[in-house]
C-alpha cells in the first residue's frame, strides 16, 4: 500500500495541493485588442539609458515595479529573488567604483575583440556615471538554493529562467511609470553581494539604475528585428472552413500539419 509522503515543515516548496477557483477576467475582444497594441506601442518606445538626471524620483514607483517583479512564474514556484533597492549616495559610491574596477579590466583585457566590436555602436565603456547619477540602483540577486532558519538547504529549479521573466516584468513596469532603466550587468559581479550583504546562497543577476533620463541624453541609432524575422507560426494547413478561423500569421509561417 502506498505511503502518503509527510510534509517537512522546513521546506517551504513542500505541500499538499489545494485547489481553489480560479480568477480570471475574460476581456471582450475589442478591450483585449486595445490593450494589446497599447501595450506593444509603449513597450516599443522602451530604451536603455545610459545617462541619468540626479532628480529623485516617487519611491512607490520603485516598490510597484518590484511588487510586480515578484508576481512572475518561477520554478516550483520557488520565488528565487532578493530585489534590493539602493539610494544611500554612499552605498551606490562604493558600488560604482567596484563595477568601474572590474569594468575597466574586462575593456582592458578580458573581453575578446569580437565582444568590443559588438559593444562599439552602443557608445558603451568603463565609466558608469549612471550608477550615482540615477536615484535608485536595483540589484537583482539570485538564490540558487533555499537556506532555512535551522541551516536546512533545498535546491531551487530553473532559477535563470524565473530571473530572467521577474526582470522583464520589472523593468516593464519601471517603463509604464514614465522611468528610464538601464539593464547592466557589470562582470564579474560579485563584489555585488560583499557590498550589500547578502548571503551565500544568492548571486547577484542583474543590475537596474532607475530614473529619468538626464536632458541630454543620447541613445544608439539600432533598430530592433522585424516581427517577421521573430513570430514563426504552426497553423493547421486547412483551416476547418466552418469556423472560419484565420490562421495566417503576420510573420513567416512554418507548416507542420499533414492533414489533407
Ligand atoms: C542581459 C543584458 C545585459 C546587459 N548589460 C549591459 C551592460 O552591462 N551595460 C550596458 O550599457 N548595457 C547593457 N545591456 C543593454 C543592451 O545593450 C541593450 O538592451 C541593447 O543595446 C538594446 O537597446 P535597447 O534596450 O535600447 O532596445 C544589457 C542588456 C541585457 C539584456
Amino acid at each position: 500500500m502506498p505511503t502518503t509522503p509527510t510534509v517537512d515543515p522546513r521546506d517551504p516548496l513542500d505541500g499538499e495541493y489545494c485547489p481553489v477557483p480560479l480568477e480570471f477576467d475574460r476581456l471582450d475582444p475589442a478591450t483585449a485588442l486595445q490593450r494589446s497594441r497599447e501595450f506593444r506601442d509603449d513597450m516599443a518606445r522602451r530604451r536603455t539609458v545610459r545617462a541619468f538626471s540626479t532628480e529623485d524620483v516617487p519611491y512607490e514607483l520603485i516598490e510597484n515595479a518590484v511588487a510586480t517583479a515578484a508576481t512572475a512564474p518561477s520554478g516550483a514556484h520557488a520565488q528565487p529573488w532578493t530585489f534590493v533597492v539602493v539610494s544611500d549616495p554612499d552605498v551606490k559610491a562604493e558600488v560604482r567604483a567596484a563595477a568601474e574596477e572590474e569594468e575597466r579590466r574586462s575593456y582592458e583585457s578580458r573581453m575578446p575583440d569580437e565582444w568590443l566590436r559588438a559593444l562599439r555602436r552602443l557608445g558603451t565603456d568603463d565609466v558608469k556615471t549612471h550608477l550615482t547619477d540615477a536615484p535608485y540602483v536595483i540589484v537583482a540577486f539570485a538564490q540558487a538554493h533555499y537556506v532555512g532558519p535551522d541551516g536546512y538547504t533545498r535546491k531551487h529549479y530553473y532559477v535563470q529562467e524565473s530571473m530572467g521573466i521577474a526582470c522583464g516584468l520589472l523593468l516593464a513596469s519601471l517603463h509604464r511609470a514614465g522611468l528610464a532603466t538601464l539593464t547592466h550587468t557589470p562582470s564579474p559581479m560579485g563584489f555585488l553581494r560583499t557590498i550589500l550583504g547578502r548571503p551565500r546562497n544568492e548571486r547577484p543577476y542583474l543590475v537596474v539604475p532607475v530614473g529619468y533620463p538626464a536632458p541630454d541624453a543620447t541613445v544608439p541609432d539600432i533598430t530592433r528585428k522585424d516581427l517577421r524575422d521573430v513570430l514563426v507560426t504552426v497553423a493547421p494547413q486547412h483551416p476547418p472552413a466552418a469556423r472560419g478561423e484565420a490562421v495566417r500569421g503576420r510573420g513567416d509561417t512554418a507548416r507542420s500539419s499533414t492533414r489533407g
